[in-house]
């Protein structure tokens, strides 16, 4: 899979790249005692933690390309890569002088990460049962109104669509789930780019948002939000 994704507002001088790499958890392309090799200390300990040993497995495939695929992209060792976190625990990079920034994310056995040059969030999600309740709660009245105005047998991949979207623009923020999902709106009307129309936060600018929906696995729903005015390149393809 290389994947560009062509809109009107897509390519061109002036654009900004945003890049997502998906990759199995249960199944990545390296082994895992390469992998382990690239973890610190602390990233060790923290898999450790977990009880269940597929989830450990998991969490070590996806720490470890997020150090392989950054890696490449400032020119050094995975090993060497040192990271920092916001107050909500966003990580960034330590040390390279804000080189790119970057958000990984995951979902069931499938890892993403999105890099770019402007601040971004990434959310990938496995398409399983709508949840009404969830969608009332979290999405703004708008939002409701726009999943109740489709057809039936549309709604689930939908609630998918927007969810994504919705996480990955509370992650490019930094907050996550501290912010209120319901605090803005997206408008959904155009499949792969949706549009943020109104945001309730402290001097938001709904214009410097541009919000891409992807397909990252059959299956799976995806969407990445970047901070910027200026159009996107987006590209996605597998970490091999
Ligand atoms: C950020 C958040 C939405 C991620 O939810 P999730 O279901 O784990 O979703 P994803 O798989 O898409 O993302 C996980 C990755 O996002 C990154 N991440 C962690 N915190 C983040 C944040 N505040 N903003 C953006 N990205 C974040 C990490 O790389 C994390 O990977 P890891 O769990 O392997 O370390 C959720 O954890 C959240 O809302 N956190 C903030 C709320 C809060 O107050 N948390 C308390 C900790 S300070």
């Amino acid at each position: 899979m290389n994947a560009s994704y062509a809109s009107g507002q897509t390519g061109g001088a002036g654009a900004v790249s945003a890049d997502v790499w998906v990759w199995s958890l249960d199944d990545p392309p390296r082994p895992e005692a390469v992998m382990l090799g690239w973890l610190s200390a602390e990233e060790i300990a923290r898999a450790d933690r977990f009880r269940f040993p597929n989830l450990r497995r998991r969490w070590i495939a996806a720490r470890a390309g997020m150090r392989s695929l950054l890696a490449a992209q400032v020119g050094a060792a995975p090993d060497a890569l040192a990271f920092g976190a916001g107050r909500k625990g966003k990580p960034f990079l330590l040390g390279q002088d804000g080189a790119c920034t970057f958000n990984l994310s995951h979902s069931e056995g499938l890892g993403a990460l999105a890099v770019s040059s402007a601040e971004l969030g990434v959310d990938i999600e496995l398409i399983s049962r709508f949840h009404e309740g969830v969608a009332r709660d979290r999405f703004s009245s708008m939002e409701n109104a726009a999943l109740e105005a489709l057809p039936e047998d549309q709604r689930n991949d939908a609630f998918y669509r927007f969810w994504t979207a919705k996480e990955a623009v509370l992650k490019a923020l930094g907050t996550g789930f501290s912010l209120a999902s319901n605090s803005f709106t997206i408008d959904f009307a155009d499949r792969e780019t949706p549009q943020l129309v109104e945001a309730r936060w402290p001097e938001a600018d709904t214009a410097a948002w541009q919000v891409r929906a992807f397909d990252p696995h059959p299956g799976f729903a995806g969407a990445v939000a970047i901070r910027t005015a200026r159009p996107v390149r987006l590209s996605v393809d597998y970490w091999a």
